[in-house]
């Protein structure tokens, strides 16, 4: 692969960051990933919104522009012939002597992009349907934030995976919200779907955004706002969305069945239109 860093087009065994960066040394760095069909990009303008969004909420330099980050991804999918698959990129605060306090503003920050071959449309587990496990959010509460702290979701996901399950989705106060790298919905038997509503506590998904605009151009009811648990054990449909499993059924939560433990219509026609959509 070629693989992009501060500037240069290189092969990714050549590709350098200093053992003195700050994303390594103390996770303080923002990240995006935005998914690739038929060789281009997927809502590239709402994941680079957010990029800015990030970067501003932790007071961090970066002079690259827009259409400069746009000509990059662009750039790096051609060279690497993507058709279907992600781009990441990951913005660091740069490499400085390790010291809590920032350093000065003039330290370059770090740019690294690579992209990732991935099959999003012939997914098998949108295919099969997601097991969830519960766990508790132990994250900190700027979870709006997208950083490269990846720890506890990756914890979380790896609890999920010893039950037997998935993914696991994250409780609050008794409260689901979200997954450990998507956005969570339930459906209702009145085929209300309900997802926690935007806040610090859940990254707002520039897939969620999208698809909750096909659910309400479908004349589906949508509720944003928080659910339990109980709630989603006992739900007729659940799902997840985000920009690597567009939208994700869910068959079932804590060993409970959700609907008859198969896809359900709404997470399925919402996935197609999903994808016809943005293609
Ligand atoms: N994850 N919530 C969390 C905690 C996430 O990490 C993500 C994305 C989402 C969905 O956001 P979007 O629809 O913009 O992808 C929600 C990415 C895909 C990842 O970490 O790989």
């Amino acid at each position: 692969r070629t693989v992009y860093v501060n500037g240069d087009y290189v092969p990714e065994n050549e590709a350098k960051v200093s053992v003195f960066d700050r994303g390594f040394l103390f996770a303080d760095g923002v990240y995006e990933v935005t998914s690739v069909l038929d060789g281009k990009l997927v809502d590239f303008a709402g994941h680079c919104g957010r990029l800015r969004r990030s970067l501003s909420e932790l007071s961090m330099n970066f002079s690259v522009s827009d259409d400069e980050l746009l000509a990059i991804h662009r750039e790096l999918v051609s060279r690497n012939g993507l058709e279907e698959g992600l781009v990441y990129l990951q913005v660091t605060r740069g490499a400085a002597d390790r010291d809590f306090v920032f350093p000065p503003d003039d330290t370059p920050a770090t740019l690294v992009l690579f992209t990732q071959e991935k099959s999003l449309i012939d997914s098998a587990l949108a295919q099969r349907g997601q097991k969830i496990f519960t766990v508790g959010d132990h994250r900190w509460s700027r979870c709006d934030i997208k950083t490269v702290q990846l720890l506890y979701p990756s914890l979380a996901k790896m609890e999920a995976r010893a039950k037997g399950g998935d993914d696991a989705w994250l409780v609050r106060d008794g409260l689901v919200t979200e997954g450990s790298s998507n956005n969570a919905y339930i459906v209702l038997a009145d085929g209300s779907i309900v997802t926690r509503d935007i806040s610090n506590f859940i990254l707002h998904g520039i897939t969620r955004k999208a698809v909750l605009a096909c659910a309400r151009k479908l004349q589906m009811k949508v509720v944003e706002r928080a659910f339990t648990v109980e709630e989603a054990r006992h739900a007729v449909e659940a799902f997840s969305t985000s920009a690597s499993g567009f939208v994700s059924p869910v068959i079932s939560i804590d060993g409970h069945e959700i609907g008859d433990g198969k896809p359900g219509p709404v997470a399925r026609k919402l996935r197609d239109v999903y994808i016809e959509e943005m293609r």
